[in-house]
């Protein structure tokens, strides 16, 4: 059995409020933390640390738990940076250009699709993200949806089936039948390779009966749920994903109360929804949208993950520590809200429990930041603060 000590930690946000103390985010002081095969094994005073084969010597920083990206998009070819131009000098962003990267998608090799997702896959690591969920949804064929997903697969093991993204081009005057395509031949060989099913849900993407059709098809098939849900403007996502047991509605940008409440009954006895509500804040700050409202949410006791939606059209980013900055300033969530939020609040969304909190049993999955406090995160925006990262107790 291999040992690592990660010694000399100034602050260890564990998510792990033993007792209440550390405040939500169970904030601990000149701590050690021990890794073994991987896990977790001990935390405690850095004067009782146990002997370890290794020793990671932190300096004094801060150390917290790797991100929890639930919600990236990294199977596609191509950029649509001309679109992005085009909307900063006035344009709209409607969802219309996805059918431009599912063009270019289609027209790519496995091989090109692979290094796209190793490369984005590798850029998040750099920036701290330890666990990342990946959808397809550029492929809209029963081949290239399957493919898709068995390319993300090779890299993560949260892989969501978004066959629903939009209807393609070749059945736009039949969407029916796109639906029966989904739920029928493409569901078959993206299940595999899946562990969640996704579905737009939104006006000139996919109406309700659509979602709910396809939703139950991927729940049958023994998918999780989630659904992009309220972006672009009021619809029926959300309160779609509360009545089909989503672990996620993701995006939740244009809400009525009626949204909030559903989301809020799905309160369970350890405090947080079965339902988290999923923010995206670099898709508003990529479309130049309104924030979600976060602080409504919060405040009704809804539990709020932060992700990137790193994607070629509405959020080319792959950087949680930007997203977490723009959650503080423009969403007004505390910093250790947010902090929590973009860690312990993705893990939920993806319902896991051995991610995004650093307690004995917890996967080794940590950075270790060039700040001496979590606050740096969004205090420093734009700073590249991630000095290193462990994932499964092995230095990256
Ligand atoms: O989550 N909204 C739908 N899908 C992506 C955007 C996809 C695209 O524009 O290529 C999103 O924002
Ligand atoms: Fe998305």
């Amino acid at each position: 059995m291999s040992s690592l000590l990660v010694d000399d930690i100034g602050e260890l946000v564990t998510n792990d409020p033993v007792g209440g103390e550390g405040g939500p985010l169970g904030v601990r002081r000149d701590v050690a933390l021990l890794v073994e095969d991987g896990r977790v094994a001990w935390v405690g005073p850095a004067r009782d640390a146990p002997a370890a084969d290794r020793r990671v010597d932190a300096g004094g920083a801060a150390v917290l738990p790797g991100f929890v990206d639930s919600h990236a998009h990294l199977v596609f070819a191509g950029d649509r940076a001309a679109e992005f131009a085009a909307r900063m000098a006035g344009q709209p962003y409607t969802g219309g250009g996805i059918r431009t990267t599912v063009g270019a998608t289609r027209a790519a090799s496995d091989d090109e699709l692979r290094a796209t997702v190793r490369r984005l896959r590798d850029e998040a690591l750099r920036q701290g993200t330890t666990t990342i969920e990946i959808k397809s949804g550029y492929g809209l064929t029963v081949a290239d949806e399957a493919r898709s997903l068995a390319i993300a697969a090779e890299v993560s093991e949260e892989t969501t089936f978004l066959g629903a993204h939009v209807v393609p081009a070749e059945y736009a005057d039949r969407p029916d039948d796109y639906v029966g395509l989904v739920c029928g031949p493409m569901l078959a060989a993206a299940a595999p390779h899946a562990r969640w099913i996704d579905v737009f849900c939104e006006r000139g993407a996919f109406d309700a009966d659509h979602t709910r059709a396809i939703l139950t098809c991927g729940q049958a098939a023994g998918l999780g749920v989630r659904v992009h849900a309220n972006q672009l403007g009021p619809g029926p996502g959300v309160q779609l994903g509360v009545e089909l047991g989503a672990a996620s509605v993701d995006h939740c940008t244009h809400l009525t109360d009626t949204d909030v409440d559903a989301l809020a009954s799905t309160r369970l006895d350890n405090g947080h929804t079965a339902t988290v509500a999923t923010l995206l804040p670099g898709a508003e700050f990529s479309t130049r949208s309104p924030y979600p409202d976060a602080r409504r949410l919060l405040d009704a006791g809804v539990t709020v993950a932060l992700a990137t939606d790193c994607n070629p059209g509405s959020s080319y980013t792959s950087s949680m520590p930007f997203c977490l900055a723009l959650a503080v300033r423009e969403m007004r969530m505390t910093p250790a809200e947010a902090v929590w939020a973009a860690t312990a609040g993705g893990a939920r969304a993806l319902r896991r429990d051995d991610v995004g909190v650093l307690r004995p049993g917890a996967r080794a999955d940590l950075m270790i930041l060039d700040a001496p406090s979590h606050l740096h995160l969004a205090y420093r925006p734009g700073v590249p603060l991630i000095r290193q990262v462990l994932r499964n107790g092995v230095p990256q």
